[in-house]
């Protein structure tokens, strides 16, 4: 249940530790920011280890180093790994796996990394290779091969959309050939780069019903051996997801030059100013700030949530969400059934259904090259 009354605001669980927004892929699905952060403006290995100590004393137990791609990042990430392992924190690295050699893979964990999680685009090198503008798929087994080799766990991650949806069963395939102890099957959130591309990455009803056998198939003859986790997308569902567990609830963002946020995409969001890590603690931050209390408790909600016995299980949805369909961070996440602007998702799967054949049109992919500089 999402917390709701500013004086019972609990300790955040998670980091998301954003060391850069640089990457050699090319996602159409892509979720970092319009506007990136330049290599210049990026945290140095000291400020992070600040922002560390910070997060342990607030009462964080795991962080998550991700980008961008981590290992673009040009400081010392293994001093980071380091120094959140003796804060006894745990520690996962959420990677493209492009740079992951098994000599990297071994002074990671000996820093004290205790889990890698590594994105495929799809389960075959062809369509893989192709969602993300780059020949990255054989380059990500090696990865694997690496996690694998000096005995760290491994997670792998694949966002889900229009264009790999149908090859589920494949993508299942792949993780158990790998053996990955889980399988995040992240749905494609339409924000940002993704919002550009929403008609051709929505799938269709068809698609996401026989995703749902497949999916449901697979974690009955799975069962323990790997940890599998999907769920039906919000567009596809009545009521709009509890996003990140709640606002300023479970889980804060630190992004690459140390702008503090609720949820990794939270910056998007017009009118509200978020607190940098080099001006303000991350404890004022989590605990007095205006943006992490923008949305907490109930009274930020308009009417429809908060006459909605739903309300402490999904907080009104996704603020983001809200923000980019409706330039209103406050309305009902368009997502519900409830909502005022319920249309703008209905006609978005009117689209999606009115065809069973793929749109034609290119993807936009994502150009990272001159922030790689
Ligand atoms: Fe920001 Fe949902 S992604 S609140």
């Amino acid at each position: 249940m999402i917390e709701h009354k500013n004086n019972r605001v609990q300790p955040p669980y998670s980091l998301l530790a954003e060391l850069t927004h640089r990457c050699p892929l090319h996602c159409p699905y892509c979720s970092n920011p319009l506007e990136m952060t330049l290599k210049d403006h990026e945290l140095k290995t000291e400020e992070w280890c600040r922002v560390l100590t910070q997060a342990a004393d607030l009462g964080v137990v795991e962080v998550h180093f991700s980008g961008g791609e981590p290992l673009l990042w040009g400081e010392d990430l293994e001093a980071l790994i380091h120094h959140a392992t003796r804060l006894e924190m745990y520690t996962n690295l959420i990677t493209s796996g492009i740079g992951l050699t098994t000599e990297k893979a071994l002074r990671l964990k000996d820093a004290g990394l205790a889990n890698v999680q590594v994105s495929f685009q799809a389960g075959d090198a062809k369509l893989s290779d192709q969602i993300g503008g780059f020949k990255a798929f054989d380059q990500k087994r090696k990865a694997v091969q690496a996690v694998k080799e000096v005995g760290m766990h491994l997670s792998l991650n694949v966002v889900l959309h229009r264009l790999n949806i149908d090859s589920l069963d494949e993508i299942i395939t792949l993780a158990e050939e790998l053996e990955a102890g889980r399988l995040e099957l992240a749905n494609t959130q339409y924000y940002n780069w993704a919002l550009l591309n929403r008609e051709k990455l929505l799938p269709s009803r068809e698609q996401i019903e026989q995703a749902s056998k497949i999916y449901e198939e697979a974690i009955s003859r799975i069962g323990n051996k790997m940890e599998i986790i999907w769920v039906i997308p919000d567009y596809y569902a009545s009521t709009p997801k509890p996003c990140m567990g709640g606002w300023g609830a479970v889980a804060l963002t630190v992004a690459p030059n140390g702008d503090v946020l609720p949820c990794p995409t939270a910056g998007m969001i017009e009118g509200i100013s978020f607190e940098n890590i080099q001006k303000s603690s991350l404890n004022q931050i989590w605990y007095e700030s205006t943006s992490f209390n923008a949305f907490r408790g109930e009274v930020w909600m308009p009417e429809t949530c908060r006459s909605c016995d739903l309300r402490h299980e999904d907080g009104g949805g996704c603020r983001c969400q809200a923000f980019a369909l409706t330039g209103d961070a406050t309305a009902t996440d368009p997502a519900c059934h409830m909502a005022p602007e319920h249309s703008i998702i209905e006609k978005a799967v009117q689209n999606a259904n009115s065809s069973s054949e793929k749109p034609s049109s290119p993807v936009i992919y994502r150009n990272y090259l001159q922030h790689l500089k």
